[in-house]
């Protein structure tokens, strides 16, 4: 009998963040496996299960999902991944792939359950905590209250007008992959005279150089950078 796949989310950071549901699973596959963007690289979110996970007798599986901007390398490099997940469900395994933070939320996983379920798999996905959740909570703000609503949106020089349109029409805004544009958001802020102190970083919440405060233009932040504004 085909083995099952399922996408767990391990939270942002913290292994006690990890759900007792995903830890379950966890423990009793035969095969843990992380998406990677080049081989090698290692996985943040393998790193959050390590210490709380029975390893013994588990295969640890990296599959490479390529970020090419060329679409047709991006593509045939998915093909070969799922192909070869394909296979070792077929090989009767159960497979957890590990996502950092939630599944839903920008995740490669995403992009192989409807192509894996489609091959006739079952497949299962188990939440995990979001960055931007664990963030508010650590900054102790909420992330929206009462009527408020709350936009969630990545952030980069091409895709400013998202970020100008959150800002013009949502009291609460989670800006995402902001780790190179912190200026360009106090800029945007600025322009709509959104005081600077409304925005609060939450960079690398529950990992080793975690940050949770103001805006500083002249600090250097990682990828794992998210930024929540807050208008009122
Ligand atoms: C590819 S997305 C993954 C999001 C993840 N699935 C989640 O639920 O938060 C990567 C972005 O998530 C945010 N992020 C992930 N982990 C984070 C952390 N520990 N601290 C702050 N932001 C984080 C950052 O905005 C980062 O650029």
């Amino acid at each position: 009998m085909a083995g099952k796949l399922y996408g767990i989310g391990v939270g942002p950071g913290d292994s006690g963040l990890v759900t007792l549901k995903a830890r379950r699973i966890l423990d009793r596959c035969d095969i843990i496996a992380y998406p990677v963007k080049v081989p090698g690289e290692g996985s943040v979110a393998f790193d959050i299960v390590r210490p709380i996970v029975d390893m013994e007798g588990k295969r640890i599986e990296e599959f490479v999902f390529s970020m090419d901007p060329d679409d047709s390398v991006r593509m045939n490099c998915r093909s070969k991944a799922i192909d070869r997940m394909c296979a070792l469900l077929d090989q009767g395994n159960d497979i957890a792939m590990v996502t950092l933070g939630d599944v839903g939320v920008y995740s490669t996983y995403m992009y192989i359950d409807q192509e894996i379920r489609e091959r006739g798999y079952e497949t299962d996905i188990v939440p995990g905590i979001p960055s931007f959740c664990h963030g508010a909570s650590v900054a102790g703000l909420p992330l929206m209250i009462g009527n408020e609503g709350l936009a969630i949106v990545p952030v980069a020089k091409e895709n400013s007008q998202l970020l100008g349109n959150s800002l013009d029409n949502f009291d609460n805004i989670v800006v995402m992959k902001a780790f190179k544009s912190i200026p360009m958001i106090a800029k945007m802020m600025d322009e709509r005279g959104i005081d600077r102190s409304k925005a609060t970083v939450i960079s690398n919440v529950g990992m080793p150089g975690e940050y949770v405060g103001p805006m500083d233009l002249t600090r250097e932040y990682g990828y794992f950078t998210t930024v929540l504004i807050k208008k009122r």
